[in-house]
Formats: C-alpha cells, sequence, structure tokens
C-alpha cells in the first residue's frame, strides 16, 4: 500500500524522504513521488515505477529545502503513471495520501463547479482543492486540513504543505497508519517506524482521526474538534540492521531463515518445561480467558491461514468451538456471537484494513473481549484490543508473509495450550505439547537444512502453469498457505485442497502436467491421505511428497519425490511443514525471475478496503 514520509528540517530533506521512501518500498507500490518547499516555491519530481527511477529524476535536477513531502503509491483510483503518482498540487496546497475516499466524485463535481480542474483521476486531487478552498476562506494550514477531513467519508493518511506556510507540513490520519518522528530540531511524519529509522528512533502514535502540525521546533497533536492533544513519545526498539538484507539475496530468503529466532522470541519468558506462563496476556487476562465458551477468529490471508491450524488446536486440546473467517466477509454479514464468546484478530501488520473494521464491527455484536495476535505493538489492531499476544518476528519485508506466519503459530499454540490447561487438559498430554512447542524453533532450523534438496525439486516448476496442494487435518491450512506462497510470487496457478475432497472433483485436473504437493506428516490421518496419493498416482499425477521421516511413504514410485521432513511431534508439525513449503515457493520464484519480495500487484499492508 502506498508509504508516507514528510520531513520539517533545517537541512536538505529530499535525499531524507527518498531514504524513507525506500524503507517503504516493502509495503509494494507502482510509482513514487517528493515535493520539497524552500523560498515560497514547491519543486516536485513524480516517476511511474520504482523508487530508483524517482531518485535518478531527481538527482538530474536536485532541489534543496528543508519542508517536504514524499509518498509511494499503490494505485487504487487512476492507473499507475505520472499523472496520478503523488504529490499532487492543487492551488496553494501540496499533498500526499494513503488511502481511498469514498465521497471524492460528489466532491470532486461540487470543486469543478467552482472552477477548480483535476489533471489526475485520483481521490486526492479533490482532497487538495478541498484544502485550498479551505484557504481562502482564510483558514491556516492546520485549519483547513482539520475543516477538510470534517467532509471526508473514508480512509487517509496525509501529509500537507501550503505554499504560504514555510516549514510546516500537517499530517492527519483515520484508518490508515501514520506517526510522527521527533528529532534533534526536526520532526517527520511516517507511514511506519521503518520509514524514520534512519533519522530517528523517536515517534509518536497518532490516534484515529488525529491530526498534527510539524515545524523543526515542534510537532503539535489535535484532535478532530481542534483541541491540543497529548500524545506520549516512543523510543523504537527497532535498529537500522533489522531492515537491512545483509547476505541474503532476497528478505524473503531473509526471513525464511530467521525463522527459529523469531519463534524462540516468540516463545521467551512464555512457556517453559512446565507449561505456559499464566500472565502472558497481560493482567486480566487469565480471568477474562477462564469464562471464554467459544471463539470466533477473524484475519485476512497468511494470517487467516494461521486461524484456521489454531482451530484445530483448540478444538482438540481445549474443546472450546472456534470459527474462523475472513475479515472482509466477517465486517458484512451479521455473524451470531453465542455468550461469552473472544474476538480473536490475528494480524502482521495490526493495519489491515479489513481485520480493523473486523474488529471495530466485533465491539457492538457483544464478544466477551478481543484478542490480538500481532506483529507491530503500536498498531491500530493492538491499541484497541483488549488483550493483546505479540508475535516477535521482528519488521516483515518481503510481501509474502513467512516468519509472521510461523510466529503467528507459535502465538496461537500458547493460547491453545493455554486454554486447554484452564479447561483441565490431562497433566501429562498438557506437558508433552508444551515440550513439543519449547523444541520448534530447532525443528524449523533442521527443516531449514532441506535447501539444497528443494532447489533442486524447484528445476521442476519452472515452467508449470498449475499446480495443487494437499493435506488433511491442521496440514490443510499448511496446504492452503503453501499455495498462497506459490501464487503471489512465482504468478504459477496454485490450489489447496483438504486431500479426502480431491475425488470430489480435483481429481478431474489431474494428469501429467498437474504437480501434487502433498503435505503428509506421520498422524491419525496418514494412512487416508496414502490413499488419496494412491488415486493421484493412478492417473499419472506428479507427486512430491513432504513426509514425515518416519513416515512410510514410497518415494521410488514414477514420477514422484518424497522429501523427508522431521516434524519433531504432531502438535508443532504444521509450522515445521511450513518451511519446506515457503522454500520451494522462493525458489521457483527465482528461477521463473520473478520479483520475489515485491510481487506485481501486491501490497505488504492492505490499508485499503
Ligand atoms: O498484516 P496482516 O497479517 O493483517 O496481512 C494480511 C494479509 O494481507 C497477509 O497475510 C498476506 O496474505 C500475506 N502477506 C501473503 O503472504
Amino acid at each position: 500500500m502506498c508509504g508516507i514520509v514528510a520531513a520539517a528540517a533545517q537541512r536538505d530533506v529530499a535525499p531524507l524522504l527518498i531514504a524513507g521512501l525506500k524503507a517503504l518500498e516493502y509495503r509494494g507500490y507502482d510509482s513514487a513521488g517528493l515535493a520539497v518547499l524552500a523560498d515560497g516555491q514547491v519543486r516536485r519530481v513524480r516517476a511511474k515505477g520504482k523508487v530508483r527511477e524517482m531518485e535518478a529524476a531527481y538527482l538530474a535536477d536536485p532541489f534543496p529545502g528543508g519542508t517536504g513531502i514524499a509518498h509511494t503509491r499503490w494505485a487504487t483510483h487512476g492507473v499507475p503513471n505520472e499523472a496520478n503518482a503523488h504529490p499532487h498540487m492543487v492551488g496553494r496546497v501540496t499533498i500526499v495520501h494513503n488511502g481511498i475516499i469514498e465521497n471524492y466524485a460528489a466532491l470532486r463535481t461540487e470543486l469543478q463547479a467552482k472552477g477548480y480542474a483535476f489533471s489526475s483521476e485520483t481521490d486526492t486531487e479533490v482532497m487538495a482543492a478541498l484544502i485550498d478552498v479551505n484557504l481562502s476562506k482564510g483558514l491556516s494550514l492546520r485549519e483547513a486540513v482539520l475543516a477538510t477531513v470534517r467532509e471526508l467519508d473514508g480512509a487517509y493518511a496525509i501529509a500537507v504543505m501550503s505554499r504560504d506556510e514555510p516549514g510546516r507540513v500537517v499530517g492527519a490520519r483515520r484508518g490508515a497508519p501514520l506517526l510522527v518522528g521527533v528529532g534533534i530540531g526536526e520532526h517527520f511524519l511516517g507511514s511506519d517506524a521503518q520509514a524514520l529509522i534512519q533519522v530517528t528512533n523517536k515517534t509518536i502514535y497518532l490516534d484515529e482521526d488525529d491530526v498534527v502540525e510539524i515545524t523543526r521546533e515542534r510537532a503539535q497533536v489535535y484532535t478532530l474538534d481542534g483541541q491540543p492533544a497529548a500524545r506520549d513519545v516512543h523510543e523504537s526498539e527497532l535498529s537500522a540492521d533489522a531492515v537491512e538484507r545483509g547476505e541474503y539475496r532476497h528478505y524473503m530468503q531473509k526471513e525464511i531463515f530467521e525463522q527459529p529466532r523469531a519463534v524462540a522470541d516468540t516463545l521467551e519468558a512464555r512457556i517453559h518445561a512446565h507449561g505456559v506462563l499464566p500472565n502472558i496476556f497481560g493482567v486480566d487476562g487469565e480471568e477474562l480467558l477462564a469464562k471464554v465458551k467459544g471463539l470466533h477468529i477473524v484475519a485476512c490471508g497468511t494470517s487467516y491461514h494461521a486461524g484456521l491450524v489454531a482451530k484445530y488446536w483448540i478444538e482438540d486440546y481445549a474443546r472450546l468451538p472456534v470459527s474462523v473467517e475472513v475479515a472482509s466477509e466477517y465486517r458484512y454479514r451479521e455473524a451470531v456471537v453465542p455468550a461469552d464468546t473472544l474476538f480473536v484478530a490475528i494480524s502482521q501488520s495490526g493495519e489491515t484494513a479489513d481485520t480493523l473494521a473486523a474488529m471495530r464491527e466485533s465491539r457492538r455484536r457483544g464478544y466477551l473481549g478481543t484478542l490480538a495476535i500481532c506483529n507491530v505493538p503500536e498498531s491500530s489492531v493492538v491499541r484497541e484490543a483488549d488483550l493483546k499476544l505479540m508475535t516477535r518476528a521482528g519488521p516483515e519485508i518481503g510481501v509474502a508473509s513467512t516468519k509472521a506466519f510461523t510466529t503467528q503459530l507459535s502465538a496461537l499454540a500458547l493460547l491453545a495450550l493455554h486454554l486447554a490447561r484452564q479447561r483441565g487438559l490431562e497433566q501429562a498430554r498438557y506437558q508433552d505439547l508444551c515440550a513439543q512447542l519449547l523444541r520448534l524453533p530447532r525443528a524449523i532450523d533442521e527443516a531449514l537444512k532441506l535447501e539444497p534438496q528443494i532447489v533442486a525439486l524447484a528445476e521442476r516448476f519452472v515452467h508449470r502453469h498449475h499446480a495443487l496442494f494437499l493435506g488433511r487435518g491442521a496440514h490443510y491450512p499448511v496446504a492452503l498457505e503453501g499455495s498462497l506462497k506459490l501464487k503471489e510470487i512465482s504468478y504459477i496457478h496454485a490450489e489447496a485442497y483438504p486431500a479426502g475432497e480431491l475425488k470430489h472433483g480435483p481429481l478431474a485436473l489431474v494428469d501429467e502436467d498437474m504437480p501434487v504437493i502433498a503435505v503428509a506428516p506421520n498422524g491419525p490421518l496418514l494412512d487416508k491421505l496414502k490413499s488419496n496419493l494412491q488415486e493421484v498416482r493412478a492417473r499419472g499425477g506428479e507427486l512430491v511428497v513432504f513426509a514425515d521421516s518416519a513416515a512410510h511413504i514410497d518415494g521410488n514410485a514414477a514420477r514422484g519425490v518424497v522429501l523427508r521432513v522431521d516434524a519433531g511431534g504432531e502438535f508443532i508439525a504444521p509450522a515445521v511443514f511450513t518451511v519446506p513449503l515457503q522454500l520451494l515457493a522462493y525458489h521457483v520464484a527465482v528461477l521463473r525471475g520473478t520479483d520475489v519480495d515485491q510481487p506485481r500487484n501486491l501490497a505488504k499492508s492492505v490499508t485499503v478496503e
């Protein structure tokens, strides 16, 4: 999604803005631009494509100035081209915007009647014109922004400059992230802390509907009614190293290999050999969770797949009913909420528009409480939840989630164990599950050693157009996640099915051109899965089976490959078996030469509906 960086400083800000945009590239975008205000004039540069293309255009004709705003655009209204790229300029106003203004068409018509002409198809230019109208009434930039945002329906994070107010940038947010960076004699705005880590680690997180005015000397926050508001300054723990790619070819590869550490961090000081610590959900957590009679888990994409795995765990071990739903569906239907149901939102970013909206919607539906499983401590989802359990994956830059998923599984495993113990799971069983979870970092480390074999396996997929993933039980969501990874970064059409569903339809697709990838750890369903695989073999399908090292799967049959994965236990197997599927998707994408970290059309943080 779009990214924003802005600065009010004494030094020239264009290089800082460009560095900030580079740190936001992971969010996904298709054009970039920046504008600098100096001596009452605004200079602007914009380009379709990557930040480096905009940077090259800037370097060909650089301009100085200490006040500026910059943007990476992920197209919503209008195609990705230079005219639609931000910043947009109307009258005295220059603006960058992340989000969607729902009433922009009506506003545009009104503004055209007032004589405004528009040079882009964007909703953003309409906002700029509206601010300009309000400036014409004699309002200051801050007052004009306040007056404007009160007229808007939809979601926005914006940074705005006026030609008439040197040294000042006004920001505002509703439903899209924006934070303030506090430097020494300089202030910044950014879509996240990563964008600003090059200049400061001190940040102010804005609340919904906040408006902020930054100058070199100060950052002042206002509520929507124009009253000054105090907001805390946080010191970010993020280090510049955490967002470096290091020795790896892509962020995704780095993040896959960070999983043993990320999972160990997520479990640290939360579980030991005797059990899960009681206080990990906060002071009220234990008491609230003891009352829970059921859970509704809501999330999108990879986070939704993590929720599906958790359903198996929580129903098996805690015997509580769990429903799992994608947020974009949940938010628009009238879900039935039985008494004492816990609403659980899972989100890596904590800013996904649908998940956030679903969580807000849940407030009116009478849940016992809300729990956020999230990777970004100051995100909206975390701030609005009653209980939180942070995953500690560190920044995930690759659009394809990897360590976010396995750390979500780790957090959800802690939740399942906590609920199970509260509901009287037998001690020996409970301790076995805890011991398995403690082994997870090492089991993932072992699975990563399969990389050389997977590099060879990836060759088989380079020229494929389709793939079918199969799993049973908690490995069906793992198959879903494997197929999502393959399709999003290699652009190979992939689907996942519970293996038992094969002969109810998808078997018709199986022939010598359809590779079938099966997730086959040991467990009560292994024999059933083997029968499903025979059905594939009998139709000439090419099989790739990820099997537990102790499983007896015939790897010698024609047109088949078996890779041995040591699951480390039935409970943790879904997290372990995910790893080779991530590696497979990654190496297929590398061989196909796609943009692995920023696959086409996708954004990392989906902050619009
Ligand atoms: O930040 P979130 O976890 O809320 O994001 C939800 C999805 O957009 C995300 O999981 C997406 O499906 C993955 N990045 C795909 O790999």
